[in-house]
């Protein structure tokens, strides 16, 4: 993929919530194809952008597409998590956005193992400088352990029965492309593909990448930190695809939007933009189908909460 066919998730909304148009700093922990970056410093002439990424391919890829704008940018192949060891300006921060999850240039790819419907190599790493993958997930872990991902990551039922059915074939033969595991959760779920039906693979699949990528770890506190920093009237809005991080999200984003309970001393830190996610109309759903999932929610700094 190119990168011209890409379309960005609640793009305007984004846009909206994030007050884009003023200038001053954006920053964007997960860039993928730079979708909405580029449009930020597109429609701002006054913006400046710090962003992430902690897969090299697609950071190449944002390099190349906002090249029209690299007096402005500064790049990143690092996981957001890491923001707070990049020397930032904080008072001209005006926003910080996340897209959570994977793009559709990794998803696509049938090398990097995302994907349960292309064969590859099971290996599901956003940043291939990291050791584990899920071929070793697959192949190293505990049989306990496993039951525990595929319950607590991907809510799958059999999950046991997943886990010990996993933990005897790998006993005879290694457990390494992407159609061998689908083809073991098909036997165990005993799938039989009906219409409006998702494929119980894709819960196996995100509950691996979940546990490869550690994508749950740490996200309350960088949340907390971005909002402890913001200066007044800065922005953070976040996209999440599945009901872990959402979860995550809308909790930190409520504990901020209150004043502290107990000495009642501290005032609310933020206001919430979204009393409810935004998630796309049906336009935007049928355009891109892998926008169905998605839920945005946003926070505002609040004045005496700094
Ligand atoms: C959904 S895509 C972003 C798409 C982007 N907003 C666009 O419209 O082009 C998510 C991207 O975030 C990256 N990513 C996910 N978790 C990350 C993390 N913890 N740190 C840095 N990058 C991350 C992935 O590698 C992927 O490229």
């Amino acid at each position: 993929m190119t990168g011209r066919d890409h379309i960005p998730v609640l793009l305007d909304e984004s846009l909206t919530l994030l007050d884009a148009g003023r200038p001053g700093v954006y920053i964007d922990g997960t860039l993928g194809l730079a979708g909405h970056s580029r449009e930020i410093l597109k429609r701002n002439p006054g913006a400046r952008l710090v962003g992430f990424d902690r897969d090299e391919a697609a950071l190449a890829e944002a390099q190349r597409r906002l090249s029209p704008y690299q007096n402005r940018i500064a790049l990143y192949h690092a996981d957001f998590r890491r923001l707070l060891e990049v020397e930032i300006d904080w008072a001209s921060v005006r926003g910080v956005f996340l897209d959570l999850g994977m793009s559709s240039f990794q998803l696509d790819d049938p090398a990097r193992g995302f994907s349960h419907q292309l064969d590859g190599p099971l290996d599901m790493r956003m940043d291939r400088r990291q050791h584990l993958d899920a071929a070793r997930v697959i192949d190293k872990y505990p049989e306990a352990r496993l039951a525990d991902i595929f319950r607590n990551y991907g809510e799958l039922r059999p999950a046991a029965k997943l886990a010990r059915t996993i933990a005897s074939r790998r006993r005879m033969t290694k457990i390494e492309s992407t159609v061998q595991l689908r083809t073991i959760v098909e036997e165990v779920c005993r799938w039989i593909p009906q219409k409006g039906k998702t494929h119980p693979a894709a819960k196996v699949f995100q509950a691996l990448r979940i546990e490869v990528n550690e994508e749950l770890a740490g996200l309350r506190e960088f949340l907390e930190s971005v909002i402890a920093r913001l200066p007044e009237d800065g922005r953070l809005a976040v996209i999440s695809f599945h009901s872990l991080e959402d979860r995550i999200v809308k909790h930190t984003f409520l504990q901020a939007a209150r004043p502290d309970q107990e000495t009642g001393r501290r005032p609310a830190q933020v206001e919430l933009l979204t009393k409810h996610p935004v998630v796309p109309g049906e336009a935007e759903i049928s355009r891109n189908s892998r926008s169905r999932s998605a839920k945005l929610r946003a926070v505002r700094k609040q004045a005496h909460g700094s």
